[in-house]
């Protein structure tokens, strides 16, 4: 069986472990897709920097001229942000290639026309890292609960403000020391603003709110707080009402099913919750579903090796399909529902 080929955009704390990954176990993974998977090249902003283990002829600055090679089968975007990787995702849809992508700010600001591009040509486009790092959350909401009905998803979906708040709980320290140490732990956005100001949160709830209800939801349709204001006193006071404090992302159906609604915001949870304990860069995230009833996923938020899991899992759902010829599910959004951004608390 021909190698499949993989072209990386992005080699930083997510793409320098997707490539590790796809190195060490190549042989694994060829035997769980039934064809070898070939790093084809790697897509760089700044060439001379030592990237350990990649082939330095695999990398180039020229993303857009990889993408429209013609041979590859699967594109990896884990650069972030808007543009270019909006070009370069429906560039790669173009030329022939899947997607598999990390991305969740442009995917709650065009998730929508990412879709259209991939189902115009008859192409995949995966996304599992972009919500809840390492803990598979989007292909359960797409797939195996496509058959119930879900009427909320409600959790802490930033790994940052997370271990930023555990640390400002637990130990004491002030916010930019944890957040610093966020950052260089690699759980932090390139701009960190989109951490704490509850943007990066406020995506995901976009993104997990649209899959959830079938509908489409933006960034701008979330109701959004994050997490600055939020100091030693405000933990104290928790404390004495046998409280924490998280940032939670909660997405609901109304009762009359008529409209949804997404918010981020810094609440009080009681210490008796599991969200509490819910402690570093970790997420957890609840699902209730009309039959399944609650279900709680719980895992690695945030960080290179357990984002590169995710994407990992995608690249070998988009290479089985390719082998098989077929393509996995497309958007689900059939209804059209109102969005607004505040339910009842
Ligand atoms: P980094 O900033 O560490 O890496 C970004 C990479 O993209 C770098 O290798 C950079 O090149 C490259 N790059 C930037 N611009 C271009 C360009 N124009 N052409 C080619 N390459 C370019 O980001 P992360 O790895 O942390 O994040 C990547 C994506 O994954 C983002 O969408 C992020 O939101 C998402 N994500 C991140 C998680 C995390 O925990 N870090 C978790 C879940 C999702 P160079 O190395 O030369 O600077
Ligand atoms: N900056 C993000 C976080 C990365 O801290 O959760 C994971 O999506």
């Amino acid at each position: 069986t021909r190698p499949l080929k993989v072209a990386l955009l992005g080699c930083g704390v997510v793409g320098s472990e997707v490539a590790r990954i796809m190195t060490t176990h190549a042989d694994d993974l060829a035997a769980r897709i039934g064809a070898p998977v070939e790093l084809a090249g790697v897509a760089v902003r700044r060439p001379d920097k030592v990237r350990g283990g990649i082939a330095p002829e695999l990398i180039t600055t020229d993303a857009t001229a990889l993408v429209k090679r013609g041979d590859i089968d699967v594109v990896v975007e884990v650069i972030g942000g808007i543009e270019p990787a909006r070009t370069l995702i429906t560039t790669a849809f173009e030329h022939g290639a899947s997607v598999v992508s990390a991305n969740k700010a442009l995917l709650a600001q065009d998730g929508a026309g990412l879709y259209e591009a991939a189902a115009r040509h008859g192409k995949d486009l995966y996304y599992e890292a972009a919500v809840a790092g390492a803990i598979p959350l989007i292909r359960p909401l797409r797939e195996s609960l496509a058959g119930d009905k879900i009427n909320r998803v409600m959790g802490i979906v930033n790994g940052t403000t997370n271990f930023i708040l555990d640390k400002m709980d637990s130990t004491g320290a002030g916010y930019q020391e944890a957040l610093d140490e966020a950052t260089a732990l690699g759980y932090a956005e390139a701009d960190p603003t989109a951490d704490v100001e509850g943007f990066d949160a406020a995506a995901k709830a976009a993104i997990l709110a649209g899959i959830a209800f079938h509908t489409r939801v933006r960034l701008d349709d979330v109701y959004r707080e994050g997490m600055t204001e939020v100091t030693a006193a405000d933990f104290a006071s928790a404390k004495r009402m046998g409280c924490t404090i998280k940032l939670l992302a909660i997405c609901e159906r109304a009762a009359d099913g008529a409209s949804v609604t997404a918010r981020v915001h810094p609440a009080m949870i009681p210490l008796s919750h599991p969200l509490a304990s819910v402690r570093e860069a970790y997420n957890a995230v609840f699902v209730e579903a009309e039959a399944a009833g609650r279900l709680m996923f719980y895992g690695p938020g945030a960080g290179g090796a357990p984002t590169a899991s995710a994407v990992l899992g995608d690249v070998v759902a988009v290479c089985r399909n390719r082998l098989n010829e077929a393509t996995g599910p497309g958007e689900s959004a059939y209804a059209q529902l109102p969005v607004s951004s505040m339910g009842e608390v």
